[in-house]
């Protein structure tokens, strides 16, 4: 029987909990579908780093290259300052492991509320593809004269051309596969930022020109695609960003398809491990009280065994996330599903 060798990092706050119904989800799915996942887990955050005062192990890099995906909760701890876990577990882990794609799908489920008036599910379906390597979200810059008057500070977006290149390929290939609209959408502010994204649109139509005639190229300036999430989703198939345009616009979108309870993201690394999440925080309130929604990280769980290779697990999960969110869930908010977080996990693994 083909077995996957899953590391597992519940992380912070509600992370463990989430964690475990994903788990619960995607043994049933196993099971059914005639494959094993092996699970090790690693204590990586913030009570960890407390007690120790280290935040990743020297070996915990190398160790992660050797599983076929990683499964991670939520990173976030109130008593440690906002920064010290983010940059040196999340961020270091997508650095460190290359997963220089960040795929973030923004799809309404059937019975979802949406804070956009007038728009369903069938309006809203589109993916995100976030660079997830580079940019100002790398740590180039620093202070000096720190706590003088004349202090400064200085962060850099910075971007080479490989990097820009492999991510538009992997999201021209991704439209492409995904067959849909066949467009895809660059997010930028070529009006301002008239150094790197002269770079990145460039870098698009010269390789939509040569290589993806068959995939139609738009571009939208950042605030621009904000309002266009909003008032017309239904123009988007495919949208490509930077760093941290796709960190910002992808929590837009999160909202628009119910919240932080299912919005789930992949940190893929195409050539080695990727790292499948939900895409918000330890939500750290709502620890161990057993209302926290976990289907962002069943839809993680759905989205790392598409990556493997298990497609039909993978579609089944998502159907019987939509089935309970069409049928059974009153709200997608943390205390008001109408079920325990532990009763969603049985619900979704029990529907396939
Ligand atoms: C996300 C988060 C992270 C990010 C933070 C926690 C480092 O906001 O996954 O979107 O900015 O990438
Ligand atoms: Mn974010």
């Amino acid at each position: 029987m083909k077995t996957y060798n899953i590391a597992v990092i519940p992380g912070d706050g509600t992370g463990p909990e989430v964690v475990h119904e994903g788990i619960k989800v995607l043994d049933a799915a196993a099971a059914k579908f005639n494959f094993k996942l092996s699970y090790t887990n690693y204590d990586f955050g913030g009570e960890r780093y407390l007690k120790t005062g280290e935040v990743l192990p020297e070996s915990a890099v190398n160790e992660l290259r050797q599983f076929d995906a990683i499964f991670l909760g939520a990173i976030g701890h109130p008593g440690v300052k906002p920064g010290i876990l983010e940059k040196g577990i999340l961020l270091r882990l997508r650095f460190e492991l290359d997963q220089y794609i960040n795929l973030r799908p923004v799809k309404l489920y059937p019975g979802v509320e949406t804070p956009l008036k007038g728009k369903g599910p069938e309006q809203i379906d589109y993916v995100v593809v976030r660079e997830n390597s580079g940019g100002i979200y790398t740590g180039t810059g620093g202070i000096s004269m720190k706590g003088t008057p004349n202090e400064v500070a200085v962060q850099s977006a910075v971007y080479n051309r490989f990097q820009v290149d492999r991510c538009l390929q992997y999201a021209f290939e991704f439209t492409r596969k995904r067959n849909k609209r066949k467009t895809l959408a660059l997010c930028g502010k070529t009006n301002v930022l008239t150094y790197v994204f002269d770079l990145w649109e460039r870098a698009f139509h010269e390789m939509g020109a040569k290589n993806y005639p068959d995939i139609k190229r738009e571009y939208y300036h950042v605030d621009a695609t904000c309002m266009w999430m909003v008032k017309n989703p239904e123009w988007f198939d495919v949208i490509v960003t930077d760093n941290m345009f796709g960190d910002i616009i992808t929590d837009l979108g999160a909202i628009t398809q119910g919240g932080m309870g299912i919005a789930a993201g992949g940190n893929i690394n195409p050539e080695g491990v990727s790292m499948f999440e939900p895409i918000g925080g330890s939500a750290p309130k709502y620890t161990g009280m057993n209302v926290i929604n976990p289907l962002a990280s069943i839809c993680a769980g759905s989205m790392m065994l598409q990556h493997l290779g298990e497609e039909n697990a993978a579609s089944a999960i998502e159907k019987s996330v939509m089935e309970i969110t069409a049928h059974k869930l009153k709200s997608l908010s943390a205390g008001k599903m109408g079920y325990s977080t532990t009763e969603v996990g049985d619900l979704v693994a029990k529907g396939f």
